[in-house]
């Protein structure tokens, strides 16, 4: 049951003023509210989509300090944006990235919601993100940690996505949009958090129905999950951990990425199978197994088997190549010691 709130200006009220004293300082932060730089606010919310802060803050200043300007992204070739993307995950935000920095550089600056909407990669919630941080647009930003703030607060079990969207846009402060926008992250991040929220320490306790209830963790409930998808597949580790042959992948799962040369193995394929055939495609001579690695991603699990080959194929430095996180295990294994003469 949705209970109304009682007071939006005093909600709003006790929010900002804790957020002027209390917010977080972070490097996309500069510049007056309302009117940040497009470019760094940008860069952070595509790359914080799949990442907390805490751990994007670190890949954020790498990727700004590579590419200081929008300029310099779009003159970059794609192979360099994907490398200084390494670690990040979900790789087709950084081609979407360079794609859309081409079209900045063209254009010019967005103007509207609108405007950043039409660029590829970003969707409504970056729209209204960036909009509202830059150029002071009224538009509610709705993400994981404003669904789950709104649902206690309105005590809310279900929240759909348009129910969220409905109340975030009723609730945004008119005269303070940007400061309003991330008043709601840093509470969700630092005080409204999903396991263990502090709720002494809650600027807005008071207007908590899901609190006034007891239960502030009952809210949300739980999101049934997507099935993840097992994807079995083999490689081969040819040269060594530091110079390996690679292949570039295609496809959506790590496409534009360096890895180990791979096959996917069929439905009840068994693993030799796919190991002949990719040996038959390299003309490469199998050795032994090195091990299994596994990376899980938001719909996808993928193991991989990695067999040492041998074959008469170019080496790449793979320090100098982009590579998946699934590629940096399977190179580790390749350091245990033993082998390579290590
Ligand atoms: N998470 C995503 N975008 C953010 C922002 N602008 N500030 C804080 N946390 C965020």
């Amino acid at each position: 049951m949705t209970r109304q709130l009682p007071d939006f200006s005093a909600l709003r009220r006790n929010l900002l003023r804790w957020f002027d004293h209390a917010g977080r300082d972070l490097p996309w932060r500069q510049g007056p509210e309302g009117g940040r730089d497009p470019y760094r606010v940008w860069v952070a919310e595509i790359l914080l989509q799949q990442t907390q802060v805490s751990r994007g803050l670190h890949y954020y200043q790498r990727f700004l300090d590579t590419f200081p300007t929008v300029e310099a992204l779009a003159a970059a070739p794609q192979d360099a944006v994907l490398k200084a993307w390494e670690g990040c995950g979900y790789y087709a935000r950084a081609r979407n990235l360079h794609r859309a920095a081409g079209l900045v550089v063209a254009q010019g600056w967005p103007q509207t919601y609108d405007g950043w909407l039409a660029l590829p990669g970003v969707g409504p919630y970056t729209a209204a993100a960036v909009s509202s941080l830059s150029l002071n647009e009224p538009r509610a930003v709705n993400d994981g940690n404003v669904r789950r703030v709104l649902s206690r607060l309105l005590a809310e079990a279900q929240p759909s996505e348009k129910w969220v969207q409905a109340q975030a846009d009723a609730l945004l402060a008119p005269e303070r949009p940007a400061a309003w926008n991330e008043a709601l992250m840093d509470l969700g991040a630092t005080v409204c958090t999903p396991k263990a929220p502090t709720c002494d320490r809650c600027p807005v306790r008071a207007h908590c129905a899901a609190l006034a209830l007891g239960r502030p963790t009952d809210y949300p409930a739980p999101k049934v999950r997507a099935a993840v998808r097992e994807v079995r597949a083999v490689a081969l580790l040819i040269g060594t951990p530091d110079c390996a042959v690679l292949e570039k992948r295609d496809g959506t799962l790590l496409g534009g990425l360096s890895g180990l040369p791979s096959e996917v193995l069929g439905e009840n394929e068994p693993p030799a199978e796919a190991l002949a055939r990719l040996c038959a495609r390299l003309n490469a001579t199998p050795g032994p197994l090195l091990g299994t690695v596994g990376h899980t991603m938001t719909h996808r699990r993928i193991t991989l088997e990695v067999y040492r080959a041998e074959a008469d194929a170019p080496c790449q430095q793979v320090a100098q190549a982009a590579l998946s996180r699934l590629d940096h295990k399977a190179l580790a294994l390749g350091r245990m010691p033993g082998l390579f003469g290590l």
